[in-house]
């Protein structure tokens, strides 16, 4: 055995505790970084973020300017639900509804995903 490698084996033999940590703190980094990115959106979090429920009442709370939103998926398809967060003047000229085209793809099957619990 060389003397080089003789003194790299004795290096890792002397680091080994915290190279192994080391490599144990890099796993755990990137689970919570796949965690956090590949984490599906929830209906709920969207849903009072965006202050849906100031106008919809759904599921017994919210307000009372809008209909109310429980069993919503029954009486509209997901892609009329869909049409109307992200233009509802297209269904009402009139619509006092806000336009919700800022969310994502994503967050609006969330959000109908949502809807459809009871
Ligand atoms: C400022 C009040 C307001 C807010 C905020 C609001 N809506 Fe509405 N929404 C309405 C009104 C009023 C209607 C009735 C239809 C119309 O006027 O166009 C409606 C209609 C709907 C309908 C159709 C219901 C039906 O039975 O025809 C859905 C679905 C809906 N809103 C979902 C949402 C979602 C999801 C959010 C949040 C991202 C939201 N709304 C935020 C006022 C609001």
């Amino acid at each position: 055995m060389t003397h080089e490698s003789q003194v790299m084996i004795e290096l890792i033999h002397k680091y080994k505790v915290l190279i192994f940590s080391f490599l144990i703190g890099l796993s755990l980094l990137a689970m919570v970084a796949i965690g956090v990115v590949s984490k599906a959106p929830d209906g709920s979090v969207i849903f009072r973020r965006e202050g849906c429920s100031g106008c919809h009442s759904f599921r017994g709370r919210g307000g009372g300017a809008g209909p109310e939103l429980t069993g919503v998926t029954a009486r509209r398809t997901g892609r009329w639900i869909r049409e109307e967060i992200r233009n509802p003047k297209s269904h009402n000229p009139n619509s006092r509804m806000p336009e919700f085209s800022h969310l994502t793809e994503g967050e609006i099957k969330a959000l109908i995903k949502y809807l459809g619990e009871r």
